[in-house]
């Protein structure tokens, strides 16, 4: 599906789409339609029970005559609250409603929804952004759907008068809306398809768009001390990999410290040893969804040529049980010389992180690494699927990233840390022990990633457990890998971090 900004036309075919925010009255720009298609549209309206409601559409069959083959009345609440995010909602309930109507091509006449806070222009290329959004495809092993996809929506066609400013303002946007689509490909490929190398073999389209790729592989990993992320990849026949990518956007004379944004890539967790139950265990394949995300963010800052300097690192192994595998009781000791007692193998994620964040800190000397991780089932049981667990050891980092949230409506809830939650995981024959038992787990785990950050340095973890796959589709996301985090660090880096 692809988005076309044009000047308004009624010389088309196609499905029309107008709003409303009453259900009696219809946006300026219906307007343009011929009378009898109106008229059409108006008794439909006045006898439906349609009130204009966000996220609402009414279908309209016209006349035989009439250019519009259908009219699509998209309800947008009021008028007064549509900011961004309203727009993209608006954007996905019409790619909903054109495509559950079998439209192959879409004319949203755009004119004069007078009323909002946003202008014109930007709440066109909102509304085409949020429509994209939704559009998300993972079709590529349905061998028999042939036909039917044939028959999807293949464009909508933004109309409004001045559409080269609206197409200027999505461009931005369209790089973002590519690191999504990377991201949630990544999150939704198989762990048969998706393990350490061929991820890594994934990462080298960002190098078209000018980030560079570093990798360390086994040996090297090895050299430096990660014992604890090679701890959790010895089980597994796929050999794991530590890649860096960088992306050096900031003007040359400015500050060259980067921002660092570290992933979990669990390509697979089985639990290794400590196996988890079969029920549902095909959800791990998606417990590289931070290290997925911090790749699409890269391309979306490459992608929209960001002023910053940012480095993505991604820990990439799969988590198996075999004759190799690591033991529960095992010691594993970190690249910075702190040891672990391996209590349940698959509290693997912090021991992965615990090397990367690390070697990170090392040999980039960010001035700020925020992490992301599928960490906890903890972090769902405390907030279920709708915010990120935020934890922070720099309250103004905390409130950007907040605020990033609410705008792109990847919310984020800050959860405490402490030294009182370090006792849970003091071992006894180690520095301490990967799992602080069932209460707190999310605390817990944040507290053992924080012992592997420099106190000077501005971190936040993200947990992402609960965000990274939706059961059900939301207004910009379909059911699947959500790509949730993207959205989010872009916002971030353009509000605060750019030069
Ligand atoms: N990858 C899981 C966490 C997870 C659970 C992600 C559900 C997405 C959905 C993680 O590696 C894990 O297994 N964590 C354990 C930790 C426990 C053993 C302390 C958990 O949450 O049960
Ligand atoms: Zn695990
Ligand atoms: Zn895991």
């Amino acid at each position: 599906m692809r988005v076309i900004f044009s000047d308004p036309s009624l010389k088309r075919l196609g499905t029309y789409v107008v709003f409303t925010s009453d259900g009696k009255k219809l946006s300026s720009g219906a307007a343009d339609l011929d009378p009898e298609t109106l008229d059409v549209v108006k008794s439909a309206l006045n006898t439906s029970q349609f009130k204009g409601e966000k996220g609402k559409y009414l279908e309209v069959f016209t006349p035989p005559k009439s250019r519009a083959e259908k009219i699509i009345v998209v309800g947008i609440g009021k008028l007064q609250n549509i900011d961004e995010l309203a727009a993209q909602s608006i954007g996905g309930s019409i790619f909903q409603a054109l495509s559950s109507s079998s439209s192959r091509a879409g004319y949203v006449l755009l004119d004069e929804i007078k009323g909002r806070k946003i202008s014109n222009s930007k709440l066109t290329a909102h509304i085409a952004y949020g429509c994209m959004l939704r559009s998300y495809r993972f079709d590529k092993y349905k061998t028999q759907e042939k036909r039917e996809v044939k028959k999807s929506l293949v464009s909508v066609t933004m109309m409004l008068k001045d559409s080269s400013t609206a197409r200027g303002l999505f461009s931005p946007l369209k790089s973002v809306l590519e690191g999504v689509f990377f991201t949630r490909d990544l999150v939704t490929e198989p762990a048969n398809v998706i393990f350490p190398i061929s991820f890594l073999a994934r990462l080298q389209v960002l190098k078209k768009l000018g980030v560079k790729l570093e990798v360390l592989d086994e040996k090297q990993m090895k050299k430096l001390g990660m014992g604890a992320l090679l701890g959790v990849a010895q089980g597994s026949a796929h050999k794991p990999r530590l890649v860096a990518m960088r992306w050096d956007g900031a003007p040359k004379s400015k500050d060259k410290r980067p921002i660092a944004f570290v992933g979990k890539g669990v390509t697979f967790d089985t639990g290794g040893i400590s196996i988890k139950p079969s029920g549902g265990m095909e959800d791990m394949k998606w417990d590289m969804g931070g290290a997925g995300v911090v790749a699409g963010l890269l391309y979306a800052l490459a992608a929209r040529k960001a002023k910053v300097n940012a480095v993505g690192v991604v820990g990439l192994v799969e988590n198996m049980p075999s004759s190799t595998a690591q033991r529960p009781g095992d010691v594993v000791k970190t690249m910075s010389g702190k040891t672990i007692e391996v209590i349940n193998t698959d509290a693997e994620g912090r021991l992965v992180l615990a090397d990367a964040l690390w070697w990170t800190q090392k040999k980039f000397k960010p001035h700020t690494v925020i992490d992301l991780a599928t960490l906890t089932g903890a972090i769902i049981v405390a907030l279920g699927y709708h915010y990120a667990g935020m934890f922070t050891n720099n309250d103004q980092l905390g409130k950007k990233l907040s605020l990033a949230g609410e705008i792109t409506g990847e919310g984020v809830w800050h959860m405490p840390l402490g030294d009182s939650y370090d006792k849970q995981v003091r071992s006894q024959i180690a520095d301490m022990k990967n799992v602080g038992g069932r209460d707190a787990g999310s605390i817990t785990a944040a507290q053992i990633l924080q012992r592997f950050i420099n106190k000077d340095i501005a971190w936040a973890h993200l947990d992402i457990a609960g965000v990274t796959w939706a059961q059900s589709a939301s207004a910009t996301v379909p059911k699947g890998g959500t790509g949730f985090g993207v959205r989010l660090l872009n916002k971030l880096v353009e509000e605060h971090f750019e030069q």
